[in-house]
């Protein structure tokens, strides 16, 4: 349990100087619920029973009459819970922000780590998993820092000062009333593990019916297509009924222990009004002794009590805390090489010599052996059949991967050397899928370039044929698009793509399939875009069309991973044999 806090350390030292404050507050209600029982005490045992008050009070109180002496336990019983009020609604307030500021913190750092983990990463997790532990998880997370500080601190000071205080005033009659203790704490230490290990699985379910929710909506429109809603009915079914059973089991195990504890908690009070009714009959005690021994016997279990919620808490806030670590520690963050290269001129020439790359968990190379060469202002075609490895070629330049042998550089810089941002920063991009956002089509232009003033975007999209449709949508280009640019037809998308790319003037230009979807006159007006485009910039272009390649300086055929067949600008490409590359 500290252990946990311990991990999370970094999230709680900003905050230290709150907790601090919640701590004492906390200590303070402490000392103010021990202090409860005591002036019901002095009005049984000097009010109304003949034991005169100890020397130590002042002396109109212990002369004074039977009214000032009720009257002043009166305002002190109010003192007593007033201030008592005061430091807990303190204390909680404290700790509870904290942990509500912690979870901000925490969601904030695991976020952005998120970002900076590779592709292979990403491509190898759930996102709806990744998103429960965003959620849920940090609040798991949150509880234990609050409950650790309100539950675990008072419950704790409370017994230990139930204890002392007990013990001297009476040790024998304390060690009686206690004897049922060590069979809650059997009970209490029996429960922890099982309940731990069955909220890790609780949890584990969880995120699996979220990443199903998320896969089946995501592909709603194939899973209606298809007309599989009863499969994914059934598969959602499936992983919620894991997580309803996997509930169900942590539920019953937690459920088991309040009654257990109250049972022993009654058992307690029992011994004691027995043992300590027979002691006042013989007058070896006092009631009003006996009335504080009893309150503090029940207030006894309570903390216990709670300390055995705080079993539950603390062992599914750690199954969180181990699923949030697991994400931070993974470290698929691309590793950058010293001296990080971060030009302030970027030429744009690039070259592949001798690359092999395998994807990850994948046993077979991808590419094999490729050398490519792209001087600045030249344009390089892939081109070859689906699955032959153009697209990877591509991904390789940003480093959404990197090589397995071989190197890719970028003005003759290996790019595991560059600044991993000053080189993304280099390459615009049009992907094979586009990605848009569920924002304005002006926001997706403007992304590849936030800074750009309404007039570059505005152009860009001119340039790259947005405008055409553009100014047919009910708001223009403030008209907001549906998920993943859902509401736009496939070559509409395609355009936004290119004028994204367009309008970041990046000297690298990645074009993959720039014109799939687009109708031929279409095709035509990107491609004059794209031309004008590429004139200055250094493109790597991948196509299936003859169109867009005519315009290539050398075309490269890929087959298998391999470059089968390179060609230079106007040969002709299944009939050149001599332009055969080495391979
Ligand atoms: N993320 C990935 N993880 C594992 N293997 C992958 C991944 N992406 C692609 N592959 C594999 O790598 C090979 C090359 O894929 P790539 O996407 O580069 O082909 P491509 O030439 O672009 O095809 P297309 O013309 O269909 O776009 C394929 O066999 C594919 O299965
Ligand atoms: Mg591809």
């Amino acid at each position: 349990m500290f252990a946990l806090l311990l991990r999370f350390r970094r999230f709680l030292i900003p905050y230290r100087l709150r907790l601090a404050g919640a701590l004492v507050a906390l200590v303070l209600s402490v000392a103010a619920d021990l202090a409860q029982p005591w002036p019901l005490k002095l009005v049984i045992d000097s009010v109304l029973g003949n034991h005169p008050l100890p020397a130590s009070f002042p002396g109109w109180l212990r002369e004074g009459s039977a009214d000032a002496r009720i009257a002043s336990f009166c305002l002190a019983l109010l003192a007593i819970a007033a201030l008592g009020g005061l430091v807990t609604y303190l204390g909680t307030y404290w700790a509870q922000t904290t942990g509500q500021r912690m979870v901000f913190d925490i969601r904030e750092a695991v976020h952005a780590h998120l970002h900076r983990l590779s592709l292979a990463y990403h491509h190898s997790q759930r996102p709806g998993d990744l998103a429960s532990r965003l959620t849920s998880d940090v609040d798991r997370v949150q509880d234990v820092v609050i409950a650790v500080l309100v539950n675990f601190v008072t419950s704790v000071l409370t017994l230990l000062g139930i204890l002392a205080i007990m013990l001297v005033v009476n040790w024998q009659f304390t060690l009686v009333a206690l004897a049922f203790s060590p069979a809650l704490f059997v009970a209490v230490y029996r429960y922890t593990n099982r309940i731990k290990l069955s909220s890790r699985e609780w949890r584990r379910q969880e995120g699996r019916v979220a990443a199903a929710l998320q896969e089946s909506l995501g592909g709603i429109q194939v899973v209606q297509a298809y007309t599989r809603e009863d499969y994914e009915f059934e598969r959602f079914r499936r992983e919620a009924a894991g997580s309803l059973e996997a509930s169900i089991r942590a539920t019953i195990l937690q459920a088991r222990f309040s009654p257990i504890v109250d049972f022993l908690a009654a058992g307690g009070t029992v011994v004691v009004v027995w043992v300590g009714a027979h002691e006042v009959l013989r007058g070896d005690l006092t009631l009003g002794l006996l009335i504080v021994f009893l309150s503090y016997v029940s207030a006894l279990y309570r903390p216990m009590k709670q300390l055995s919620k705080l079993a539950y808490v603390v062992s599914r806030g750690t199954a969180a805390a181990e699923r949030l670590e697991e994400v931070m520690r993974a470290d698929a963050a691309l590793p950058e090489r010293p001296p990080r290269h971060r030009p302030r001129h970027v030429t744009g020439s690039v070259r592949f010599e001798d690359v092999s790359f395998t994807y990850p968990a994948r046993s077979r190379p991808a590419l094999r052996n490729v050398d490519l060469v792209a001087e600045p202002g030249q344009v390089v075609a892939l081109v070859g059949r689906t699955g032959a490895g153009k697209s990877t070629i591509a991904s390789l330049i940003p480093r959404f991967y990197d090589v397995s042998a071989g190197a890719v550089t970028i003005d003759d810089i290996d790019v595991r050397q560059w600044h991993l941002p000053a080189l993304r920063n280099a390459i615009g991009l049009v992907l094979q899928d586009t990605w848009l956002f569920q924002t304005t089509v002006y926001e997706n232009i403007a992304y590849g370039r936030p800074d750009a003033s309404r007039e570059e975007v505005e152009h860009a999209a001119r340039e790259a044929n947005v405008d055409e449709f553009a100014a047919r949508l009910p708001e223009g280009y403030e008209t907001l698009l549906g998920p993943r640019g859902a509401t736009l037809s496939g070559g509409q998308r395609q355009r936004i793509a290119v004028a994204r790319a367009m309008l970041r003037s990046a000297p690298i230009l990645i074009l993959d399939e720039p014109t799939t979807g687009l109708d031929r006159d279409s095709e035509q007006l990107v491609l004059d875009a794209l031309r004008r485009l590429m004139a200055e910039r250094t493109t790597i272009l991948i196509s299936h069309h003859d169109a867009p390649v005519l315009a290539a300086d050398e075309v490269l055929v890929v087959d298998d991973g391999r470059i089968a067949q390179r060609t230079t600008r106007h040969a002709d490409i299944t009939a050149a044999p001599a332009a055969r590359a080495a391979s």
